[in-house]
């Protein structure tokens, strides 16, 4: 993970309580589900909202997030809510069929994770993720939408987002023949106060020493003239 984002992760630490976090929370996965045993994972996981809200349940957890940071933030927040670290199963590698032989989900989270690959790797990815799935299982997935760029030339094999998607994208992942779609929205949002002061926070931290206050200030106002997320959330059941 770039340094950039190694301290904005730091930060969301220390600004937002797990309370925070999943106060308004929207977990269609617990809305869905007809199970409540079985296994549930979070591909990308971060700090996972997602599994913080199933700690309480009688699920098996397992966290997958290939930056470790990511994950000691993680079980530093189930400490937080009162559990043992390892009510979750956290694992820093790539997420392969290999390490999940014969493991079948419940439930698969993916939120915010495939901006971090080419259109072709993604859906390579979601036929991995297939091969674990049965009838029944639920896939949660959020994705940037194009409508998140602001130019096309942000695009590049170099770039920290390799792609935004469209809802046919998401078509073609999931067909409707083999997935019962149960929820589609497309998202705009703008950060809220909080999340805003939040932001001003790491853009300071970032270029305090580097540039001076004023300097600072403009490109504060510079990220918020780019600060909309636009996403796509899906959530389908497999038939
Ligand atoms: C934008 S964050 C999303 C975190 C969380 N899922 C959410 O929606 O708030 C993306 C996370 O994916 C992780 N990540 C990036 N590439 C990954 C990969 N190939 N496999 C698993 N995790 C990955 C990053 O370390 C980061 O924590």
């Amino acid at each position: 993970m770039i340094d950039v984002m190694k301290l904005y992760w730091k930060l969301y630490a220390e600004w937002f309580s797990n309370e925070q976090l999943l106060s308004g929370f929207n977990n269609p996965v617990k809305d869905y589900s007809t199970e409540s045993t079985g296994k549930i994972i979070d591909i990308g996981c971060g700090q996972s909202s997602y599994l913080l809200d199933f700690l309480d349940s009688n699920f098996e957890l397992f966290a997958i997030d290939t930056d470790e940071m990511q994950l000691n933030y993680l079980s530093d927040r189930v400490k937080e809510s009162g559990y043992e670290a390892n009510r979750l199963n956290y694992s820093s590698n790539e997420f392969s069929s290999e390490n999940f032989k014969d493991t079948f989900f419940d439930a698969i989270i993916i939120s915010n994770l495939l901006h971090f690959f080419t259109k072709p790797n993604a859906s390579d990815f979601i036929s991995q993720i297939k091969q674990h799935c049965k009838t029944g299982t639920l896939i949660s997935i959020i994705v940037h939408s194009e409508e998140h760029l602001t130019s096309k030339n942000e695009i590049t094999s170099k770039s920290y987002f390799k792609s935004f998607y469209t809802k046919s994208d998401l078509h073609n992942m999931f067909p409707k023949s083999e997935y019962e779609y149960l929820y589609y929205a497309e998202k705009e949002k703008l950060p809220d106060a909080y999340e805003t002061e939040f932001l001003k926070h790491w853009i300071n931290e970032l270029l305090r020493g580097i540039y001076d206050n004023k300097q600072i200030q403009k490109e504060q106002e510079k990220y918020f003239k780019k600060s909309r997320i636009n996403s796509l959330e899906l959530l389908v059941r497999k038939r």
